[in-house]
């Protein structure tokens, strides 16, 4: 029997939180976020939107292929075309689930679908029965549902669970709800809608006004059983509810809440540091839960009392959500053995051909700088999973660049075809020089659109970390490169040209992205 205090936690960072600018991963890293999440225990990944583009299927294709023990769930909008393929992407999950939706307010039904509600109702159930011919799991969601007038939400919700759907979720997709006035929508459902209690009622809150969390813990007191929610909170414009925060806020208060997740807690904090390595979202430092200071005291006084009493300022034990007493990890004598430890540790998963080459590539940065930590690990990992074909590789560069000299860089660079080629090129600072001298080589001029540095960890001799955003006009799109060395001009080199690969691996590849509306983009 269905323990009914148990919330479950349908993650959806690889959907709602992939689909959020600058959050973007290949196919890869979702198969390594999946693994992650699987492993942290949570009920049901929402892998994608397989309609989106055929690199969102392939995507959720491989992760329902790949990863057991968890329900894989595909979006899909109420049409055939949606559902059908985000069938195709699911059939060989070992739970699937297809996730469709519908927008229901008045705002959407009037100047987005320009459609009746007799119209909405008919399509809901039409596209719940459809994916139902396909698997038995199915979720419905009325987009917009914190603004749909309360009578029209409980019709669209008692036709949706009688057309089959087993759980129906309940969105603030703009993130315009309160805590109280979410749970008493909740709240109403139950009070309303005769068949509700065949459905699981599932929330999903954005962020807009900071209540996420705090919406989605409210609707869990008056009897939702599933939350939505993503690591470290990423997602459409402010983000979703904090995965992290909603489970340790059930656990820490197990006593006023009474509700339980299958989440292993201590897996909390290295899976925030995969998300926010894979990609380049910086976790805030005072962030809840996985913040770099979330539990450092500071304060004397706070450091008096932890030293006599830890409950005096601790609710939480760090290593109740993984935070490593030290994340010092090893040394240039470390072997093979300790590494795989490690990073298994970690989080990630690496076939022996893998661990080999990131065995190669730590012993030359443990030559480089003494201590190599978590960080410095997980950087070393991520260079290897950029989806892209190396066709241009750096051999080396020369800059120059000081007070009252003209900043010049040259660099030697082997072509896609095997051929060295060299050229210079001056600029505004050495990094420039350096990007104006790989326009010139390989011939592809881009706007950048964002660059940035960040130390991986602290001390001297920390590696930097540049990412940076190319836009070429003519693709109509953006591309990331990122790279990270001891040297930061180097760096800035590696990032640049890995961006450009990966323009020209999405030219090889050729796949125009389907320009389609996402949820709560406006669509
Ligand atoms: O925010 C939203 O409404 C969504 C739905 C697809 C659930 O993301
Ligand atoms: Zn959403």
């Amino acid at each position: 029997m269905a323990d009914d205090r148990r919330i479950k936690i349908f993650d959806t960072t690889l959907r709602d939180g992939e689909q959020s600018p600058g959050a973007s991963m290949n196919q890869a890293e979702k198969i390594e976020v999946a693994r992650a999440l699987a492993a942290l225990g949570v009920d049901i990944i929402e892998a994608g939107f397989p309609i989106a583009s055929p690199g969102d299927f392939e995507a959720v294709r491989a992760i329902a292929s790949e990863i057991s023990g968890v329900s894989i769930c595909g979006l899909a909008r109420c049409n055939d075309r949606d559902i059908d393929r985000a069938w195709e992407a699911l059939q060989f999950a070992q739970h699937p689930r297809i996730h469709v939706f519908l927008a229901t307010s008045a705002i959407h039904r009037e100047h987005k679908l320009k459609m009746t509600t007799g119209q909405v109702v008919e399509r809901a159930v039409a596209s719940v029965k459809r994916a139902k011919s396909y698997c038995a799991d199915v979720e419905f969601s009325p987009e917009d549902a914190a603004r749909t007038e309360i009578d029209f939400l409980c019709e669209v919700v008692e036709a949706a669970i009688a057309a089959g759907a087993t759980t129906v979720n309940i969105p603030d997709t703009v993130g315009y709800a309160t805590p109280t006035g979410y749970a008493k929508v909740i709240r109403t459902l139950f009070e309303r809608v005769p068949n509700i209690g065949n459905a699981v009622v599932s929330t999903h809150c954005h962020d807009d006004l900071g209540m996420a969390v705090a919406n989605s813990l409210a609707a869990c007191e008056v009897g939702a059983r599933q939350v939505e929610c993503t690591i470290n909170g990423i997602g459409e414009r402010a983000g979703n509810a904090a995965l992290e925060e909603i489970v340790m806020a059930l656990k820490t208060r197990y006593d006023f809440y009474g509700l339980t997740t299958n989440i292993k807690t201590e897996r909390l904090y290295p899976i925030s540091r995969m998300v926010s390595t894979i990609t380049g979202m910086k976790v805030q430092r005072n962030k809840a839960i996985v913040g770099q200071n979330a539990f450092a005291h500071e304060a004397g006084i706070h450091q008096d009392g932890m030293l006599k009493e830890r409950s005096t300022y601790e609710i939480m034990r760090p290593e109740e959500v993984g935070v490593p007493k030290t994340d010092l990890v090893l040394g240039k004598h470390s072997g093979r053995h300790a590494l795989r430890d490690r990073v298994t540790e970690l989080g990630y998963h690496l076939d022996d051909e893998q661990l080999e080459t990131l065995f190669n590539d730590f012993k030359s940065l443990a030559d480089k700088k003494k201590e190599v930590y978590d960080e410095d690990l997980a950087v070393l990992i991520e260079k290897h999973s950029q989806d892209v074909t190396p066709h241009w590789k750096l051999i080396s560069l020369h800059t120059t660049a000081g007070t009252g000299v003209i900043p010049t860089a040259t660099i030697c660079i082997r072509r896609p075809d095997g051929v060295i080629v060299k050229d210079a090129a001056i600029g505004d600072g050495p990094v420039d020089a350096i990007f104006k001298a790989v326009e010139r080589v390989t011939g592809i001029t881009a706007n950048l659109r964002e660059f940035g540095v960040r130390g991986v960890t602290a001390g001297k001799d920390a590696q930097g970390e540049v990412s940076l955003e190319l836009e070429v006009e003519s693709d109509d799109r953006t591309f990331r490169g990122r790279a990270a060395s001891t040297d930061i001009i180097e760096a800035s080199a590696e990032a640049y040209i890995n961006a450009v690969n990966a323009i020209l691996t999405r030219r090889e590849r050729d796949q125009p992205r389907e320009v389609i509306g996402r949820p709560g983009a406006g669509a």
